[in-house]
């Protein structure tokens, strides 16, 4: 089976193909940081209305780049959510239309489920169960992952995601957006120990986060150090270990609860050069090994969509004519493939 992926669920344009026999042929992502940055953020509808232009250019030019005629392939799957609703439904909209125009089945993929499948699109993927730690800027959430749609949170963030108290704490040191990785680079001037942040939750049993409370922390650290000098890279450098600390030691408890021997690592905050040093040595206390999918597979991408829609595809999953949109979709509703 050969299944056109499209994925529209916040400021990432991406389409690829995917099929069975030959794994990823094509994948592409357009990502609109430059569109949001001067709005510190991502702004919902400047996102959705720069899908409606990019999303049918790039399926015809992934198609092109393929060799490959709508005839080719065998389904479509598109992001359902969760996500960014009116974002979701270009994506959404677009790829149903298609898949009726091609006469094809098409299925509406779980964004997470992308995500956690991601390490599959690898000649040599860590074989099932595994351990995944997800820390991207919507999500921070520990999972087991016991094989395709067999998933089980095991925690997840309370409030703000991982990433997303970098870029607000980036934004505080006044750094543009998206800031998780200049604050990094900025930690990396920092000393060591001069903050101590609190590392929200580790005192509490579970396998949730809270990092809501970190921003308000390195927001009164910063009054109080002024403008001192190196006073910005020293606040960085508390605040990525507070993250790290925390992250690390929950994924540790997870490797001894779950007795899982892989951790696999996902999500733009996976880039953290700290989080991955940290990660690596709290695996190796728990006797596993953690696994990085390439850079452009741990962000938002399509390839990731096309597998998992050829996974449901080919278990004979599909939606009808009805185009499936959800902001929100917790991850425990979502059935093994053909299941539903
Ligand atoms: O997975 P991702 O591309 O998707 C979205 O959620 O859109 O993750 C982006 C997040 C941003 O919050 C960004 O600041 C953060 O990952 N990030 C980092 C680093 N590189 C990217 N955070 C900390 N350290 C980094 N090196
Ligand atoms: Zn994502």
């Amino acid at each position: 089976m050969r299944v056109l992926g499209v994925e529209t669920s916040c400021d990432e344009t991406a389409v690829a193909v995917y099929s069975g026999a030959a794994g990823l042929e094509v994948h592409r992502v357009y990502t609109q940081t430059d569109l949001h940055e001067i709005w510190g953020g991502v702004v919902p509808e400047l996102a959705s209305r720069d899908h409606v232009r990019r999303l049918l250019p790039m399926v015809r030019s992934v198609l092109a780049e393929g060799g490959l005629a709508p005839t080719d392939l065998d389904g479509v799957a598109y992001t359902a959510g969760p996500g960014l609703i009116g974002a979701l439904l270009v994506g959404a909209l677009a790829g149903r239309s298609l898949a009726y125009a091609w006469g094809l089945p098409a299925v509406g993929v779980h964004h997470l489920e992308g995500h956690l499948l991601a390490p599959r699109l690898e000649a040599d993927p860590p074989p099932f169960p595994y351990l995944a730690l997800l820390v991207s800027g919507g999500h921070t959430m520990l999972v087991d992952v016991e094989g395709v749609g067999r998933y089980r949170v095991l925690g997840e963030s309370l409030d703000d995601a991982a990433g997303e108290a970098f870029d607000k704490t980036a934004k505080l040191l006044g750094l543009s957006y998206p800031g998780g990785a200049k604050l990094a680079a900025l930690a990396e001037q920092g000393r060591p120990g001069v903050h101590r942040f609190p590392r929200p939750m580790l005192d509490r049993p579970g396998f949730d986060f809270s990092f809501s409370g970190l921003k308000t922390a390195a927001l009164l650290a910063l009054k109080a150090a002024g403008d001192a000098p190196g006073a910005h890279a020293d606040l960085a450098r508390g605040f990525e270990e507070a993250i790290v600390e925390t992250l690390a030691t929950k994924a540790g408890r997870a490797l001894a609860a779950t007795g899982r021997k892989v951790l696999v690592v996902a999500g733009g905050v996976g880039a953290n050069r700290r989080l991955r040093a940290r990660l690596t040595e709290v695996a190796a206390a728990h006797g596993a090994r953690t696994s990085y999918p390439r850079a452009e597979f741990c962000t938002d991408n399509a390839a990731m969509i096309a597998l998992a829609g050829h996974e449901r595809l080919a278990a004979g999953e599909h939606v009808g004519l009805e185009v499936l949109a959800r902001a929100r979709w917790p991850l425990s509703e979502l059935a093994p493939p053909g299941a539903a």
